[in-house]
């Protein structure tokens, strides 16, 4: 973090709507305590029905070890959630003066550490800094809805804000696994609102003029330039667009269209008529569907194109991915210490705590087998962490893959249990570790699972079975000396016997 900025364990909402909802559930779920503060007490319920309703998708993005969930305080004092805050957030309604006099009060109260953003669709930081204390520590932090779900956020400084505000907030965002977006120079509606206004701007013309209705040129989106822009803009798609010579071609070719021109700069009037085809569309096209279950879909299918994307390490894929490798990184150092300690004292390595979340329980209410070797394969990756590879290093190091698993299954789990795993190094040689891990329920030390498994190094370049690093085989043997005076557990070897054969 940023010399001189907090660093942020409780993040300060002011005005819990809909983005202030979507703040809190993104927060929570990366283990940030929310201070929320809202005008109106009937925003409690509302924030904490918000943060529930979002916990089923955001649960779903990733299955890296998360920290335990932060916890959510409401209050009707904007002074209260100032003084308490380490990082603020505002999101109350979109106007001047309104945010101006909320801002420069919340400054009032907030140490001058403490970063106060602003989620302004199109406002100006200069305007809104204006009469606030300590200005230098105000940005504007744009996000896009749903906040707990889409990883953009611009960032833009005003004429005071100094380049520190922009570090720490930029820091601070990749944390709970958004991309921060650094916008030059201030300018009304940022970058993506100008974007989508633009567009908008041409559907109200379209619709107006009788020339296709909403839902039509939603379709001339969702099946085509839609899917092109999750993972590629439009400027390295016209590129592509333009053949072998890319982008000077396509403005050869297509450039003189901007003269004819295709579209219009100015909005039409909102009259009562267009105001009804655009409702009247809108409506049927959701098919008497309920906003909250087209939400359900939306956040569904974002979910499912993160996860997709990550496999090809673009756009929002490459963010997950590295808030990702940030968890998992953070889980082993957490453990770590505590590992040296057992290492040298010849006890198996606690490599894993967690919960049993609620996505991994099967059909008759425990927690699926595949889970077990899911859990199994985050504590082994913990172990080779702690041996000193880092997983964001493969192409230079190669990794450990598994190449043999066997569990067994002793005791079920249930839903938001908190479990823990040790794992026994059992033998080690020049490409291969043998494990053993034991799956634990922390209320009563009861064993759940045990799982026996064989790993290979590979190098990233031949793909192959090679010789682990010096440093790494160093390590593992050193625990697998340790480990060597502890029993051998009485489950390793085992293979499938099925009785009565
Ligand atoms: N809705 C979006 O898609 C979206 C996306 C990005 C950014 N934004 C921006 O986020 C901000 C909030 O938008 P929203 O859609 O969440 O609005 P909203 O109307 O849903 O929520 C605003 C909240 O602010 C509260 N409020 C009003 N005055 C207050 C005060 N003085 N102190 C504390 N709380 C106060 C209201 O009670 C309400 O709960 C706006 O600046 C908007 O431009 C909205």
């Amino acid at each position: 973090m940023v010399e001189n900025m907090r660093r942020v364990r409780t993040f300060g909402l002011l005005g819990t709507g809909v983005i202030g909802g979507g703040w809190a559930a993104r927060a929570l779920h990366f283990g940030i305590d929310v201070i929320a503060a809202d005008v109106k007490p009937e925003m409690e319920d509302w924030i904490r029905g918000a943060v529930a309703n979002a916990e089923s998708a955001l649960a779903r993005l990733t299955s890296a070890p998360l920290p335990p969930k932060g916890t959510l305080t409401f209050t009707t004092d904007l002074g209260e959630m100032a003084r308490r805050a380490d990082f603020i957030q505002e999101n109350i309604p979109e106007q001047l003066e309104l945010k101006r006099r909320v801002l420069a009060e919340a400054s009032r109260h907030a140490p001058a550490e403490v970063v106060i953003a602003s989620s302004t669709s199109g406002l100006m930081p200069t305007d809104l800094q204006r009469d606030m204390q300590f200005p230098q520590r105000f940005l504007v932090a744009h996000p896009f809805n749903p906040v707990y779900l889409l990883p953009l956020v611009e960032l833009v400084g005003g004429r005071d804000t100094s380049p520190r505000t922009l570090d720490a907030a930029q820091a601070f965002y990749t944390y709970i696994g958004m991309h921060p977006l650094r916008v030059r120079s201030e300018v009304p509606g940022h970058l993506t609102d100008r974007l989508q206004e633009a567009l908008w701007r041409e559907i109200l013309h379209l619709v107006n003029d009788g020339v296709a209705t909403t839902g039509e040129l939603d379709d001339a989106i969702v099946y085509g330039p839609g899917l092109r822009w999750a993972a590629m803009g439009t400027n390295l798609i016209y590129h592509l667009a333009g053949g072998e010579t890319g982008m000077r071609h396509m403005l050869r070719q297509f450039g003189p269209c901007l003269k004819w021109p295709w579209t219009r700069l100015e909005a039409p009037e909102l009259t009562e008529q267009l105001i009804d085809r655009m409702v009247e569309g809108t409506q049927a096209q959701a098919a008497g569907r309920s906003i909250r279950e087209l939400e359900r879909l939306r956040d569904d299918y974002l979910v499912a194109i993160q996860q997709v994307l990550r496999q090809f390490d673009i756009g929002a894929g490459s963010t997950l991915r590295a808030v990702e490798e940030r968890l998992y990184a953070d889980s082993a150092a957490s453990l770590q210490v505590a590992g040296e300690e057992a290492a040298t004292a010849g006890q198996p390595l606690k490599t894993l705590e967690t919960e049993v979340r609620p996505e991994w329980i099967d059909r008759n209410g425990r927690m699926a087998e595949g889970r077990c070797l899911q859990v199994f394969g985050d504590a082994a990756d913990a172990l080779f962490r702690l041996a000193g590879m880092n997983g964001v290093d493969r192409s230079a190091g190669g990794a450990f893959f598994a190449v043999e698993s066997h569990v067994l299954h002793h005791a079920p789990a249930g839903a938001l249990e908190s479990i823990f795993v040790t794992t026994q190094v059992l033998g080690v040689d020049g490409n291969g570790v043998h494990l053993f891990h034991t799956l634990k329920r922390r209320s009563d030390g009861r064993v759940l699972a045990t799982g026996e498994q064989h790993y290979e190094y590979a190098s990233a370049a031949q793909g192959a079975a090679a010789p682990m690093h010096t440093a790494v085989r160093a390590k593992l043997d050193g625990i697998r000396a340790a480990h060597a005076k502890l029993r051998a557990p009485a489950q390793a070897g085992r293979h499938v016997v099925f009785p009565g054969k």
